[in-house]
């Protein structure tokens, strides 16, 4: 199978230019001007962009979490992510306390294996690390290709980890060529928080919001970095969503420290008013909450400055029902948004539509750094010759409205009801394969495939 892509702007994380694609197989066979190789299949990309296929780095599918599970699995995730130009997704495997990292993984092989249409990895989220699991990590690295380790200084009891064991596993993670990567909220004070709104009967969707404030998640920021220096890890920040915590990462560049930085979508859209909304605030609850107005400017800074390297999603969606489960108590609902299938249009339209960040800057976060980061660079994130051709060809100028009615995502609400988006995604192809066009599913089930990934440095 052959696809030549005529008269697109290609547009990398580094430059744009006008050229034609040809791919052969799964991936990119040459870039160059009036290319007339025979295709079986030719695509005019005239006044459309061309540009790498998304990496969302932070999705959970079919996710065991607070009760229930997200409602997108590997089939409904990874084929919405591809209707919103996402060909690739790192999802995360969670260690159950008292058992095996390979326990963990056998489990999200069994709902992922074969059910996929895009493509994914995994981060293994080490939530006890002990001498057993010590010994996994090397195996997970050189075996599996699962070069990334999440850890949780927040949700005590069921998924964080002290400070002992996350400098234990810093240090086994450094040794092996591997990333730490953390959801860095400071648990015991939330949970603190949390208990004192308990009691005192604040029971709305607000009190979350209340319960997890700034300082929360900059000290434990600043915490983690201080850590990932003593050990020298390359180290990775998901979901950062404030001023405070960028700030404590910008102190750690002082001593010439790199620590990643991956913002989501939404910290860069939305704020803490939808909390305002009574029970409807459920739609957002999540963790870190939303943040105000100044931290949104903090971020698309921060993107500008090279300091937030990542726009990801933290994709984990739950049906309104699944909501309710906390209609009288905020801290039973379950958290997480559904936002897989949006990102790539959303940074689109309100980045570089907007103004607020340029087409490069806009490939380099969205597909190229979470390739670069992760391992999988140049296979993944770039158009150049012998890159997996994982192409997305994007109508700059069309307009149109987000909504539950037109989402692929399999839960019941949006999250961005009524949004208007310019820029539209119109054609995806994976590995050399037409997935999605104009809104046409043309893959089958089980043609994503899991990728391996290689070891990682401190440098991209
Ligand atoms: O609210 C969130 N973020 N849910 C998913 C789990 C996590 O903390 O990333
Ligand atoms: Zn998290
Ligand atoms: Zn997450």
């Amino acid at each position: 199978m052959s696809i030549l892509i005529k008269n697109g702007t290609i547009t990398t994380a580094s430059s744009q230019f006008l050229a034609d694609v040809f791919i052969e197989g799964e991936t990119i066979s040459a870039i160059g001007n009036n290319l007339n190789h025979q295709a079986d299949e030719v695509i005019d990309a005239k006044g459309k962009l061309v540009f790498p296929g998304g990496i969302d780095p932070h999705v959970h599918l079919d996710m065991p979490f607070m009760g229930t599970f997200s409602s997108d699995n590997y089939e409904t995730g990874t084929l919405a992510a591809l209707h919103g130009g996402t060909t690739m997704v790192i999802d995360f495997i969670l260690q159950t306390q008292g058992k095996s990292l390979h326990h963990a993984l056998e489990q999200w092989q069994g709902r992922s294996d074969g059910n996929a249409f895009g493509d994914y990895s995994f981060h293994m989220a080490v939530t006890d690390f002990n001498d057993d699991t010590k010994k996994e990590i090397v195996e997970m690295i050189e075996e599996e290709g699962i070069t990334s380790f999440k850890t949780f200084m927040a949700y005590k009891g069921a998924l964080m980890i002290d400070d002992g064991q996350m400098v234990g596993l810093m240090k086994e993670v450094n040794k092996r060529g591997g990333m730490v990567t953390v959801h860095a909220t400071n648990g015991d004070m939330i949970d603190a928080l949390i208990a004192k709104n308990r009691k005192e009967g604040n029971l709305a969707p607000l009190y979350h919001y209340l319960s997890q404030p700034e300082v929360t998640e900059a000290e434990a920021s600043g915490r983690f970095c201080d850590m990932a220096n003593y050990t020298d890890v390359p180290a990775y920040i998901v979901h950062l969503t404030c001023e405070g915590a960028l700030n404590a990462v910008r102190d750690s560049t002082k001593r010439n420290q790199k620590v990643f930085v991956e913002t989501c979508i939404q910290y860069l859209l939305l704020d803490a008013s939808l909390y305002e909304k009574d029970f409807e605030g459920a739609k957002w609850v999540m963790s870190p909450p939303l943040r105000q107005k100044k931290d949104q400017e903090t971020l698309w800074a921060g993107i500008n400055q090279g300091m937030v390297q990542v726009v990801g999603t933290d994709h984990c969606p739950f049906m309104w029902e699944q909501k309710l489960m906390g209609k009288d108590d905020f801290s039973k609902i379950p958290n997480g948004h559904p936002a897989i299938e949006h990102r790539m249009e959303l940074l689109y339209s309100e980045g570089v539509a907007k103004g607020r960040i340029s087409p490069t800057k806009y490939v380099e976060v969205a597909s190229t750094n979470p390739a670069k980061i992760f391992g999988m660079y140049p296979q993944k994130g770039c158009i150049a010759v012998g890159s997996d051709a994982d192409l997305v060809i994007f109508d700059p100028e069309k307009k149109h409205q987000l909504s539950v009615d037109t989402h692929h995502m399999n839960v019941d609400y949006s999250a961005y009801e009524g949004w208007e988006v310019t820029g539209k995604v119109e054609t995806v192809i994976l590995r050399g394969k037409t997935a999605i066009e104009k809104g046409e599913v043309k893959i089958e089930k089980g043609y994503g495939k899991f990728v391996k990934r290689g070891k990682i440095s401190k440098v991209i």
